[in-house]
């Protein structure tokens, strides 16, 4: 019987990944490994308990003796554990070296000792950096800017190198920014979506027009696991869906979704080191037979709706340590912001651009594109 473990199978798209495998993919043996960190929630994967085919482990991947004891017998690694959001990595790295690069190391170390048969590590396309034009191909160099994507760049640079020092077959797949049900409320998509349901300021960074590429959830599950089953053992795959978009669009979108007022959109502050534009192109995953399944349109109505669902989920999750970790991080800058007025950040008052930011945001406010 296969046995297959998910690492920070407790989280956002690791929940997805779990649930998708018993599922459609029919899984016979699916054991989640996960710290339950602020971002691991028992919740995600409540309808997976009590299964005969499912296992719950709480345990750090750094824990090489727990590792000793879990890995014997398995099959196939999804390595999804780690810590994953930029701001908190820009407040304090140590905890995302430590998990997204010796926790990694770790993993290989177990993987090897106890002959698992395919390692897949789960990056992200920000270990490539900013691009202005084009599309990054999986042969590009890796040029992290911030502390997050240079821990997953090092945790890939140890996959690969098990795969050339020591043959462990592994593969690499580097996704764009996900979105739908479970996201934890710091990141963008379900900050934005439950402020506006709660009449909230949506804090926009810098001028709003950094692009990312979203892709569904449920799309980027299912890319992974093709990756993890056909794809070539020491390969690394980028997926995404194509849907580039810049955050003040969104923003727009989220409002209109949720039956909100456009005067929540506030420009903020900018995030240090902030990446203007994400793009990766597709082409490999894509002969492997992926394909999106979820247009952005359908992703964000379904994503809107499951968060209006599910406001007892995200509202827990935003009680007690997240309040202060809001305070720290937006505190300030929505105090700056409401002197400046209008949505003007102090940073860009001054700064090349902002007329044209505070000027969108004022026409986004008034209903105009
Ligand atoms: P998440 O923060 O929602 O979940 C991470 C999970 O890992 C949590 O359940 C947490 O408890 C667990 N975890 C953290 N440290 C651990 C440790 N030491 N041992 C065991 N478990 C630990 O993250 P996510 O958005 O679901 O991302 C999952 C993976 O996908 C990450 O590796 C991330 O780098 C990658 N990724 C995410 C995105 C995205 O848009 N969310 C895009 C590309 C790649
Ligand atoms: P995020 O969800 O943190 O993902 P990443 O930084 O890994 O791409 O942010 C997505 C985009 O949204 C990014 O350009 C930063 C921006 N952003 C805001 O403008 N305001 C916010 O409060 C957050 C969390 C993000």
């Amino acid at each position: 019987m296969k046995k297959i473990l998910v690492t920070g199978g407790a989280g956002f798209i690791g929940s997805n990944f779990a649930r998708m495998l018993l599922g459609r993919r029919g899984a016979r043996h699916v054991v989640v490994l996960d710290k339950l960190t602020y971002a691991g929630n028992l919740e995600n994967i409540s309808d997976l308990e009590g299964r005969t085919d499912f296992e719950f482990i709480k345990g750090d991947i750094c824990n090489v003796k727990l590792l000793d004891g879990i890995l014997p017998g398995t099959d196939v690694i999804y390595n999804f554990a780690a810590e994953t959001h930029v701001d908190r990595s820009i407040m304090e790295a140590g905890g995302f070296v430590k998990t997204d690069v010796v926790g990694t190391y770790a993993l290989l170390q177990g993987a090897l000792k106890h002959g698992v048969r395919r390692f897949v590590q789960i990056s992200t396309d920000e270990v490539y950096g900013s691009i202005a034009r084009g599309r990054f191909r999986e042969t590009d160099p890796l040029l992290p800017n911030s502390p997050y994507s240079a821990s997953k760049a090092g945790a890939e640079m140890l996959v690969r190198s098990f795969f050339r020092t020591y043959g462990l077959p592994v593969v690499i797949t580097r996704s764009s920014n996900n979105y739908g049900p479970y996201q934890h409320p710091e990141k963008f998509i379900p900050l934005f979506v439950t402020n506006a349901i709660e009449g909230k300021p949506l804090p926009l960074y810098g001028d709003g027009r950094n692009v990312r590429d979203w892709i569904y959830v449920e799309d980027n599950c299912r890319a992974i696991a093709i990756a993890g089953e056909k794809g070539v053992a020491g390969e690394v795959y980028n997926i995404g869906a194509g849907d580039e978009k810049p955050n003040l669009e969104i923003a727009r979108k989220i409002v209109g979704l949720a039956g909100a007022d456009m005067n929540l959109l506030t420009l903020v502050d900018d995030r240090p080191g902030h990446d203007r534009r994400y793009a990766v192109d597709t082409e490999k995953i894509r002969a492997l037979g992926w394909r999106k399944k979820t247009d952005f349109d359908e992703g964000m109505r379904k994503t809107v709706e499951w968060y209006r669902n599910n406001e007892g989920w995200w509202k827990a999750v935003k009680e007690g340590r997240f309040k202060r970790y809001y305070k720290r991080m937006y505190g300030g800058r929505l105090e700056s912001a409401a002197k400046a007025g209008s949505g003007a950040p102090r940073a860009s008052r001054s700064g090349s651009g902002a007329g044209s930011a505070k000027a969108a945001v004022r026409a986004a406010r008034k209903g105009r594109k």
